[in-house]
This record gives C-alpha cells, structure tokens and sequence, in this order.
C-alpha cells in the first residue's frame, strides 16, 4: 500500500455512513471506522463497507492485557480490515502479543499501528495525571520506538512529528497522520494542523481526514482535493 486519504467515517449509524459513501460513485476511499461506528453497529458495518470494496482502518485502539488483547485481535483479522491500531502505552509485550493474534495461519495479517500519547494529552495532564515528567515529545518517540522493536508497522502522530519519527524508528515505519486541513478551510478543535501538501512534504504515509471531507458541500470533491494536494 502506498500514500493514500483514508476518511475518517465518523457518524453514528450505519445509514449516515452508507449514504455518505453512496455518493462515491464508482471510487473507492480508504476509509476509517472508529469505535461509535463499530460500537453501535457491530463488525457487520465493517463486513458491509467492506464487501463495497473500500479498504478499511478499524480504529477501536486496544489497551488491555497481553492475553486479551492477543484474543480479541484475532477476532479483528477474521473481518479482513487492512490496518487497526492499539495502544503503545499497554508495552511491548502488549504490542508483541497483538501480533501474534492479528497473523493469520497463512501469515498474513492487517497492518497494526500504534497510538503513543494521545493528541488530546498534553505536557500537564501527562505529568499530573500519568505521572510521567519526561518531555512530551520524547514520551511519544519512546513508544513509537517501543512500537518498531515490537514488530508493529508504524504510529498515528501528528503531521508535526512525522519526521522526526521516521528519523527515530527509519523510513519503512508508517506514520498515519490527522489533524489536516486546506489552507483555506476550518481548522475546528484541532490545534495543530497541516495541508495535505505539506503532509506529503514531511512525509506523512497516510492522512487521516474527516470533516474537511465529512462535513463539505461537496465531499467527493473535497477527497479528490485531498488526494490532488497529498498524492499529487
Ligand atoms: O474531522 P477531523 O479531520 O478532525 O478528524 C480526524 C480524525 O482523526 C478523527 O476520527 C479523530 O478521532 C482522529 N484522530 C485525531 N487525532 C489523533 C488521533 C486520531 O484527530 N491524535
């Protein structure tokens, strides 16, 4: 797989999304299936989008023990999602443990991808609440680190520290990237954000857009501008 727009598909039920893909005539996003999806219409939504020919990124972002999450990851490689995601703070064990459950007996399996601190975590709330003093930014290249020792295929970070990322952990480790907007658009609650241009500048593998093509007038066009800027 190489660059692409995945669509960040975050609506409540399974006619919103089906109707918003619908007008997708004849193109076939990469599209993202978070846990109000999945959690509200089970891993038939997942069969059915799917069975429309989209790839898929199941983010439900797994957090348990090893055992557990090893379990519950073979479940998710029976619904044949290309990419989904755990948490790096669950260690390494944790993470090694999930692969072992996403492989299937053939020794395929869907991309796994970690989430290190999340974006909605900063400097304050991560000293005070997890207790961890260290610096922010090397917090997330330490378990994006840990991610790359323990097999896992790459790490959702911000555009921002895409870079320094593949500097850490090399070329090959897949950074998935939100937090995107066109110059000309709203940013809403993100903070820090970057243009599909510049995502492809710094290297971001993936970008991860929702309402800058969710919530358009016009959504094909805006994830044919997505893909213009990104791909080129
Ligand atoms: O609508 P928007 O483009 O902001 O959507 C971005 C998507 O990426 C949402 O599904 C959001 O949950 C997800 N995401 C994020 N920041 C992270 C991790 C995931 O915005 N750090």
């Amino acid at each position: 797989m190489g660059r692409d727009v995945i669509i960040a598909c975050d609506f409540s039920s399974k006619q919103e999304v089906l109707n918003f893909l619908d007008k997708f005539q004849g193109k076939k996003p990469f599209v993202k299936i978070g846990m109000e999806l999945f959690y509200a219409e089970g891993p038939s939504i997942v069969k059915e989008i799917k069975e429309r020919g989209h790839k898929i990124f199941l983010d439900l972002k797994l957090h348990d023990i090893p055992n557990t999450v090893k379990k519950s990851m073979s479940v998710l490689s029976n619904l044949d999602v290309d990419i989904t995601n755990l948490h790096a703070g669950g260690t390494k064990r944790m993470m090694e443990a999930a692969l072992e459950g996403l492989t299937r007996p053939d020794g395929t399996r869907p991309l796994l991808i970690a989430v290190t601190q999340l974006t909605s975590t900063d400097q304050e709330s991560m000293e005070n609440d997890l207790l961890i003093k260290e610096p922010i930014d090397k917090v997330v290249m330490h378990y994006a680190k840990n991610a790359s020792d323990a097999g896992l295929d790459g790490v959702v970070c911000s555009p921002l520290e895409a870079q320094k990322v593949h500097d850490t952990c090399g070329k090959e480790f897949l950074t998935i990237t939100p937090g995107v907007r066109f110059a000309d658009g709203d940013i809403g609650d993100q903070k820090r954000v970057m243009t599909p241009a510049e995502a492809n500048r710094i290297g971001s593998d993936y970008i991860v857009v929702g309402r800058p093509i969710t919530a358009a007038a016009d959504p094909v066009a805006a994830y044919e501008r997505c893909l213009a800027e990104f791909v080129g």
